[in-house]
């Protein structure tokens, strides 16, 4: 254990979310090494004080490993059997908890993979963008063995204000994509709306002032208001990843069997932004271009 008998933690992507997630541990007195699939975004957290991982296997010699990685894929070169953090037994590794959105599938197959080797596994995705995690106002849902969630507890009560146990395997990833399509729905709905708004004469920051002063308002449609508004894209979250979330929401429904008109709707609405070309790499906000587009109306940011 590192100090004040907090576990010492392997950070394993350092994106957008990872390096801010990482920071707070270092900021905590967290012992911290990072590694990054490609080198060179780690120069900042090391001045602060973590420690550079040359190899993913680097990561057995900490408690805890948190991966924080984009995909299903990403996720799976983490335990690739001939060079990743599980590839072999021995270190003080006790559990892998992955931060990351991504299918049940790609976490069971990373759960397995880990306790082949006696590593616990723990699904914790998060909700809150850097802006939220850096507020420390993010919170989690959180799966696994009730002793892997005990053992990631410190690390996940110092990243955010709170952890909803949601069940013994990969339920927490099924709460974050529903979450996440929700999160889509509301998305494309405001943009949908403001459109409509302007168009018939009021401006997108009155309408948008209005509906978050109203019950339907949210945390989230305030703080995508200055994106709307302002036409500020630069991404919390891309619109890519955002589909890529939609996506995966979808293919659980599928296998499930569970028809989901609204959110397939918006699945090809966010299709649409990136395939054109209007908001390719822009913040989820862009949905807003094809939506005005589409209406034929120009967007001009607020004076
Ligand atoms: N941003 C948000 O607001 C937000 C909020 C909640 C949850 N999330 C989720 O958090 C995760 C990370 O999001 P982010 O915004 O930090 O994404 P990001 O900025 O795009 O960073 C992605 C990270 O994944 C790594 N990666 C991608 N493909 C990889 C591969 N094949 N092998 C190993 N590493 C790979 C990247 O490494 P390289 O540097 O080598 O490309 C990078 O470290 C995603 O699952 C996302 O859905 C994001």
């Amino acid at each position: 254990m590192s100090a004040g008998d907090r576990p010492s933690v392997a950070w394993l992507g350092l994106g957008r979310m990872g390096v801010v997630m990482a920071g707070r541990l270092l900021d905590a007195g967290f012992t911290v090494g990072v590694w990054n699939r490609t080198p060179g975004r780690d120069a900042e957290l090391v001045e602060r004080g973590a420690v550079r991982l040359e190899s993913l296997a680097a990561a057995r010699d900490f408690d805890v490993a948190y991966s924080m990685v984009l995909d299903d894929p990403a996720l799976d070169r983490l335990h690739d059997p001939d060079d990743g953090l599980v590839a072999a037994d021995g270190g003080r590794l006790a559990t892998w908890v992955d931060g990351s959105t991504v299918s049940t599938a790609a976490a069971g197959r990373a759960a397995a993979a880990a306790r082949a080797v006696g590593v616990g596994y723990v699904s914790a995705p998060v909700s809150g963008n850097p802006a939220v995690v850096a507020a420390g106002r993010a919170i989690f849902a959180a799966s696994g063995a009730e002793e892997d969630l005990d053992r990631a507890a410190p690390v996940l009560e110092t990243l955010g204000r709170a952890v909803h146990r949601v069940g013994d395997a990969a339920q927490a990833n099924v709460v974050k994509l529903a979450t996440n399509g929700l999160l889509a729905i509301v998305m494309q709905s405001l943009a949908e709306l403001v459109v409509l708004g302007e168009k018939a004469g009021v401006p997108r920051a009155d309408l948008l002032a209005f509906i978050n002063d109203s019950a339907v308002g949210s945390p989230f449609s305030a703080y995508k208001t200055p994106a709307l508004v302002d036409l500020d894209l630069t991404p919390t979250f891309t619109v890519e990843g955002q589909r890529k979330d939609v996506r995966l929401a979808l293919d659980l429904a599928a296998a499930l069997e569970a028809p989901m008109p609204v959110l397939s709707t918006t699945e090809v609405a966010f299709s649409r932004t990136i395939a054109s070309g209007i908001g390719a790499g822009q913040d989820l906000a862009a949905v807003l271009l094809t939506a005005a587009r589409d209406a034929g109306l120009e967007l001009r940011p607020r004076a």
